[in-house]
């Protein structure tokens, strides 16, 4: 196998974007074969040398393939590494998976569906980065049936407590009957109030945007569900359920028009 740039290599191991990479290398914390490398555009070769950061090997992949997963995320799992509560993790999916993967962004505890993860700092680094501007769409059970006008509020951008948002996508797609959640389990279940399904797309990845975007409105967020990434759809695919992207699926996250 070919040799190849080491933050190339730490970033498709799994170790972050190819930025926070290069700043392992400049910071003298990676070694080849146990001779620290400190200078950017070094090379090596995943399959025959040892790469270690921190002193710690790097579990290198052994193709130069990157791994595109996409996942049906079910409510009440975490997308972080690890949690001191012990919920369940995204990550439990993933134990026996061949190459180290990480999330690509993060949905809230609460909040299920299209959630991609990889090998690949770049990618992943593309569809998070507001720069590149790439839609998520999510679709939102709110509580009580929000009138055009203030859809119109949410399409054009709004003021939240970290600065208004950017334009977005809002439509609506149906009227029902949900139930509000409880936030303490031992509560009575609440009754079932009038809700509608809106369709949203931003381009922000900013914390609970979407639940605080409609909060801010005057409805609540009774249920939430990533149903696609770009122009990458959900679809069939089950909750809990995951499989592994082409490379034209993989592109298809990145198109948002
Ligand atoms: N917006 C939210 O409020 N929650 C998510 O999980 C994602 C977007």
């Amino acid at each position: 196998m070919a040799e190849e740039r080491i933050q190339k290599i730490l970033s498709k191991a799994g170790l972050g974007a190819r930025r926070k990479c290069e700043a392992l290398i400049t910071e003298g914390r990676v070694t080849v074969n146990g001779v620290t490398v400190s200078a950017l555009g070094s090379k090596a070769d995943p399959e025959t040398e040892e790469i270690a950061v921190d002193g710690k090997r790097v579990k290198t992949v052994s193709s130069n393939a990157r791994h595109i997963i996409m996942f049906n995320k079910p409510e009440k799992c975490i997308t972080s590494a690890s949690d001191s509560r012990g919920r369940p993790l995204v990550m439990d999916y993933f134990k026996d998976y061949p190459v180290r993967l990480f999330p690509v962004g993060r949905l809230d505890f609460d909040t299920e569906g299209l959630l991609l993860l990889t090998n690949d700092g770049n990618y992943a680094q593309e569809i998070t980065h507001p720069k590149h501007k790439v839609f998520k769409t999510y679709e939102a059970v709110v509580a009580g049936i929000p009138s055009e006008e203030t859809l119109e509020k949410l399409r054009v951008g709004i003021m939240l407590e970290d600065g208004p948002t950017a334009p977005a996508i809002v439509r609506s797609t149906g009227i029902t009957r949900d139930r509000q959640r409880t936030t303490r389990r031992r509560d009575k279940p609440l009754p079932e109030v009038d809700a509608a399904v809106i369709h949203i797309s931003i381009r922000e990845g900013r914390k609970r945007q979407v639940r605080r975007m409609f909060l801010a409105v005057g409805h609540r967020v009774i249920r939430l569900r990533r149903i696609a990434i770009g122009k990458l759809k959900l679809g069939e695919l089950k909750i809990g359920k995951w499989k592994v992207l082409t490379e034209r699926e993989a592109e298809l996250a990145k198109q948002t028009d």
